[in-house]
């Protein structure tokens, strides 16, 4: 599907972090930070995937080739010394989207206490790790933007997922509790709760027959939800177009919850 393009030259050489960017979403959103001009910094910890990924990507006059940076958000220390070496190469940051995570499929009864940890590791304890390390990095004379990646999945029935679910809805009380915090320093706390997002994982893990059937049955706008959806309202949020806006979630979900 093609999308139409929507300039935002405030974005301009803004930087930018995107976690998880080296595949799926985070890949939609870091090709469309890319395309406005900015800054790329793309945290993962699948180097080959990024380093393809980027390839993509050339700087030209106006573009500039996105930045990889091996990261294992699950580090905390990793994500420390990440956002620090980005800073003492690039200078101050501008945005943060708070976008990896892991929804593989887990069952309630079974769960492991270690496995349970991950889940909430990796989908909630890293976007706050994230986001107190970038905070130091910020220019407070200008503000900045931090956007954080959520579900509708704890909203709309989902049970294969339990312990990622859970995390996502944390994520609510994360975005509340930053936003609080860094409002008088002009930085901005939105969370995007996407809704089932054709992504070439979901489609070769798990989008079959009977998940199109519920796709049609729950969505009130028909039609496949693509990253490009996200990565719209990411950029709205990350650019001026919405500096009064702080503190809110926003489900693209198609009307599903
Ligand atoms: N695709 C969907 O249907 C859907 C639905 C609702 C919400 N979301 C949310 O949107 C965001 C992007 O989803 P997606 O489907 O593209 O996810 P994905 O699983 O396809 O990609 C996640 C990325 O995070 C990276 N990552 C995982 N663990 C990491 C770690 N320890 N350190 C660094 N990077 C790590 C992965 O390598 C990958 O590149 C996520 O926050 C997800 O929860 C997605």
């Amino acid at each position: 599907m093609k999308y139409p393009k929507t300039d935002y030259h405030c974005l301009v050489d803004k930087k930018v972090i995107v976690t998880g960017g080296a595949t799926g979403i985070g890949a939609v959103i870091a090709k469309y930070f890319y395309e406005q001009g900015a800054q790329v910094f793309v945290l993962d910890i699948l180097k080959k995937e990024a380093n393809e990924l980027i390839k993509l990507m050339p700087s030209t006059i106006k573009l500039k080739m996105p930045k990889f940076f091996y990261c294992d958000l699950l580090e905390t220390d990793s994500i420390k010394n990440t956002f620090k070496d980005i800073y003492y190469q690039y200078g101050y940051l501008d945005t943060l989207c708070n976008n990896a995570a892991d929804d593989e499929r887990h069952n309630w009864q079974n769960i492991s206490s270690s496995e349970w940890d991950y889940y909430q590791n990796i989908n909630l304890k890293s976007q706050f790790f994230c986001i107190r390390e970038f905070v130091q990095f910020v220019d407070n004379s200008k503000g900045a933007s931090i956007i954080c990646m959520g579900s509708i999945s704890y909203l709309n029935g989902t049970v294969e997922i339990p312990s990622y679910s859970i995390a996502k809805s944390g994520l609510i009380g994360l975005v509340n509790t930053m936003a609080k915090i860094l409002g008088e320093r002009k930085i901005r706390v939105n969370l995007i709760q996407p809704g089932w997002t054709m992504t070439k994982k979901q489609l070769s893990k798990w989008v079959n027959k009977q998940a199109r059937e519920l796709i049609s049955e729950k969505q009130l706008l028909k039609g496949e939800i693509y990253p490009e959806e996200s990565a719209r309202l990411v950029l709205f949020l990350a650019s001026d177009q919405s500096k009064m806006i702080t503190k809110q979630i926003i489900n693209v979900d198609g009307g599903w919850v």
